[in-house]
């Protein structure tokens, strides 16, 4: 079976077997039988974050294990546990119907629920681990379902305990969000302070903030119906302050956002100065509006997207220095 259909990137890859698990009985089934067959298993959600780089050996389940449940709620907060296969964003727009604050910054990405606490989603200033609570999974092996609190996951930026110690282990099966009734707006972003100045917005609302993130969103990422793509390739790099501090003597206007960790620099700065900035090789290429996302304009093969990010890696490496580590999940 092409698996086409079920990542954005739209790479033409097969899977050996194929599934979808709709419950946490059909997932158990599904690993079960992989099991005694000895084969290997790849989980898929939306595939919003996969770079199919070969056919898939072995069985393939998409989770899409859906329901939104409402645990429990305070004057100030909900907790609402949600499938793992629900879509994001349609669990976003729920949200705001209902007037929970919260994941508003988060519209309009890419993905399920289920993959969102793998990696920590974040974008325009807010991370899901500021809004989560815990989640299920179920472990591989032994079939057991356990919960993981925030601590338990270990976030980081693009980060948790998922892709490091517990890589393949589980399959998150749901996640329990805490949410706000009483809205603390995020929109010191830039670029929301200019949409909501634009559309005349004095007060703030759940919805305008989410409009102006899906305004902005669509003005720079390619929508992947339209082109494939999977977000941002690359996570943005750390480096020390006195690399950093070198590097302005020769590029002035290098952007730099201070952490803990050292000087946050946008790999998408770099990546448009090493001059990759809306160029095409055969069929795939670097967006013209963002250089942090890589394309397929169509046929485009995993193999070449591969290859485009190396020299990518190349050629910011040689001019600045600076290692990039992608974001998106070889396969
Ligand atoms: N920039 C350029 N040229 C470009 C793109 C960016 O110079 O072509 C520089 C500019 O200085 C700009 C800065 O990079 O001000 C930041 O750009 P942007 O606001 O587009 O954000 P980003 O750092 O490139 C990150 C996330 C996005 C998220 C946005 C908004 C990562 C790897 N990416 O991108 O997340 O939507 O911030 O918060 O952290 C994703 O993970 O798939 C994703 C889209």
């Amino acid at each position: 079976l092409s698996l086409k259909p079920y990542n954005t990137f739209g790479i033409d890859k097969k899977a050996e077997f194929f599934t979808i698990a709709k419950s946490v009985g059909d997932l158990e089934k599904a690993l079960i039988w992989a099991k005694h067959k000895k084969l290997p298993v790849l989980i898929l959600g939306g595939g919003s974050n996969v770079l199919l780089t070969q056919d898939v050996q072995g069985l393939v389940i998409k989770v899409e294990i859906k329901g939104i449940h409402l645990l429990s709620e305070d004057d100030n907060s909900v907790w609402i546990e949600v499938g793992s296969g629900e879509v994001w964003h349609d669990w976003v727009r729920y949200c705001i119907e209902k007037d929970w604050a919260g994941i508003e910054n988060l519209s309009l990405i890419p993905g399920t629920v289920g993959a969102s606490p793998m990696q920590n989603i974040g974008a325009y200033g807010v991370e899901i681990k500021e809004v989560f609570h815990s989640l299920k999974a179920l472990n591989r092996s032994t079939m057991e379902l356990s919960a993981f609190d925030a601590e338990a996951c270990r976030f980081g930026y693009r980060e948790s305990v998922f892709k490091h110690e517990l890589k393949d282990q589980y399959v998150i099966t749901s996640v329990t969000f805490r949410l706000s009734k009483k809205p603390q707006f995020k929109v010191d972003y830039g670029a929301i302070q200019d949409v909501l100045r634009e559309r005349g917005i004095e007060k703030l609302s759940i919805q305008a903030v989410s409009e102006a993130v899906i305004e902005i969103r669509q003005s720079k990422l390619p929508d992947p119906k339209e082109i494939g793509n999977a977000g941002s390739f690359f996570k943005n790099p750390t480096i020390e302050k006195v690399q950093y501090e070198t590097l302005q003597g020769e590029y002035p206007t290098i952007p730099g956002y201070p952490t803990p960790e050292g000087i946050k620099v946008p790999a998408g700065w770099l990546i448009e100065q090493a001059g990759w900035k809306g160029k095409r090789i055969g069929n795939v290429g670097v967006h013209a509006r963002q250089a942090l996302v890589l394309v397929n304009y169509g046929g485009g093969t995993g193999e070449e997207i591969q290859d485009l990010s190396r020299q990518i890696q190349d050629s910011v490496h040689k001019k600045f220095g600076i290692v990039l580590t992608p974001e998106v999940n070889f396969i």
